[in-house]
């Protein structure tokens, strides 16, 4: 086996409340992310497995901390990676929250008004603040993306602006699936198709990209 890592594994939504009862949030599963923390404990790495709101068994061998919004991702992301080796941010993190979440119920309605807005501010990037936008050596980062048109151009750009190693871009097709269709790109300008594999068969090559690290 590889050397032992600590490994920092991000999964599922955020959700972002509106009031007690309501929140904004999106389609993410948390399959990817599962099937990567359950593929680096059977490989032997130490899995810190940070999960939003997801109806996942936690795998084998791998330590879980829950949390709902993106702060609270920022949160236990940003402690867990002080000491990690490695961080697979594949948490579809929500870009915007509620400018206020309120106490009680959110009661437009009853202002009789056909049209009602929700303001919305802007989320941390929980990725650029643990990396600082800087590739940092010894410690492994793949980010994600999940793009509908010009794929590999926005995903690269992702990559390099928020300091990470490697970018797993896939189409929102696959969402929720079994299977899936997945290009690593990387920043030594590799790129690696996986065409129509298994979530359990695209962690075990992400986990993989571990051996990258200087031992
Ligand atoms: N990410 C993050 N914090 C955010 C938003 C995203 O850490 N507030 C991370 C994601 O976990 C992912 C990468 O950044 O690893 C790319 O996400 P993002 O830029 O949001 O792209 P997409 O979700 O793919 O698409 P969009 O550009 O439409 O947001």
């Amino acid at each position: 086996m590889s050397r032992r890592m600590r490994v920092v594994v991000t999964a599922g939504p955020t959700r972002e409340h509106v009031d007690p009862v309501r929140y904004l949030s999106n389609e993410s599963s948390g399959r990817m992310g599962f099937a990567i923390a359950a593929a680096a404990a059977r490989k032997g790495h130490d899995v810190t497995l940070i999960a939003g709101p997801v109806g996942l068994e936690t795998p084998r061998g791998v330590r879980r901390i829950d949390v709902t919004s993106a702060r609270e991702m920022l949160a236990a992301a940003r402690k867990a990676f002080r000491t990690a080796d490695a961080l697979f941010m594949a948490a579809a993190v929500a870009d915007w929250r509620p400018a206020r979440r309120l106490s009680g119920k959110w009661r437009e309605k009853d202002k009789g008004a056909a049209v009602a807005r929700l303001e919305l501010v802007r989320n941390p990037d929980v990725l650029s603040r643990l990396t600082g936008g800087r590739l940092r050596p010894r410690r492994l980062v793949v980010a994600f993306a999940l793009e509908t048109a010009d794929g590999v151009g926005r995903a690269l750009r992702k990559m390099r602006s928020k300091g990470a190693d490697f970018i797993v871009l896939n189409h929102p097709s696959v969402l929720g699936g079994e299977q899936t269709t997945v290009r690593i790109l990387g920043a030594d300008g590799s790129s690696r198709l996986l065409a129509r594999r298994s979530k359990r068969t695209v962690a075990k090559a992400l986990v993989a990209l571990l051996s990258k690290l200087p031992g």
